[in-house]
């Protein structure tokens, strides 16, 4: 995982869904390419291969089911999203929160498959547990912050700090990323400045006007 690195979280909304989707994506690789520096898409399973046939962006899933291939339905397997065109994946979003049994076993099974795996945390103490499993990544994002523009690494220094202290000394090798409510230059720089290796982000770019000026402007003062 190369640092800065900014991953752009699609979710489901629908700025950021079906041939959106592919749109943001092309916004997403000019502004890597532009600035620099490493951009992730991360958008519903079913863009995943259109993204992937049309784009040189690395592409994260947004949830892999803890399962083998079999008899399971409606989940997200890893073997057909690496197939579609992922190197890597969220784990455990607040939208999408898993037993810690189940992060252990996907982090493993991403680990066996050798794709990237970063996990989302809640707080300070649930980042140091996960930092136990050894994830590529720990992207710690405070629930009440989500989508509300109000960004974490200016409005809670303190967690994206502390996360990046704690999570250091139980295993140097992860990367701790910061989301919730980034959105500007100023924002990012403020995470970049407390030790966080990139951030973690949706609504402030998705919703923006221009998504790739938004983007740019984001990562404008590293
Ligand atoms: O996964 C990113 C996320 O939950 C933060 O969302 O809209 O506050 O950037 P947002």
């Amino acid at each position: 995982m190369d640092t800065p690195i900014v991953i752009l979280n699609y979710k489901t909304y629908l700025e950021s869904s079906g041939l959106k989707a592919l749109e943001l994506a092309h916004d997403l690789e000019s502004a890597a390419n532009e600035s620099g520096i490493t951009m992730v898409a991360v958008p519903q399973a079913a863009d995943i291969f259109r993204i992937s046939e049309e784009t040189s962006l690395p592409i994260f899933a947004q949830h892999i089911d803890p399962i083998s291939p079999g008899g399971h339905t409606g989940s997200n397997l890893i073997n057909t999203l690496i197939d579609a065109g992922i190197s890597g994946s969220l784990i455990n979003h607040s939208e999408q929160r898993m037993k810690l049994a189940d992060i252990d076993e996907v982090v493993k099974l991403c680990k066996e498959n050798n794709i990237e795996s970063c996990v989302c945390t809640n707080n300070i103490e649930t980042s140091k547990a996960i930092a136990t499993l050894s994830p590529d990544a720990v992207a710690v994002e405070p629930p009440e912050l989500i989508g509300t523009g109000i960004p974490v690494s200016q409005a809670q220094p303190e967690v994206v700090e502390d996360t990046v202290k704690e999570v250091k000394a139980i295993n140097k090798k992860v990367k701790v990323l910061c989301g919730a409510g980034i959105t500007t230059g100023d924002d990012m720089k403020a995470a970049m400045d407390l030790g966080a290796d990139g951030v973690l982000l949706a609504s402030g770019i998705i919703k923006a006007e221009s998504p790739k000026d938004a983007l740019l402007d984001l990562v404008s003062k590293l």
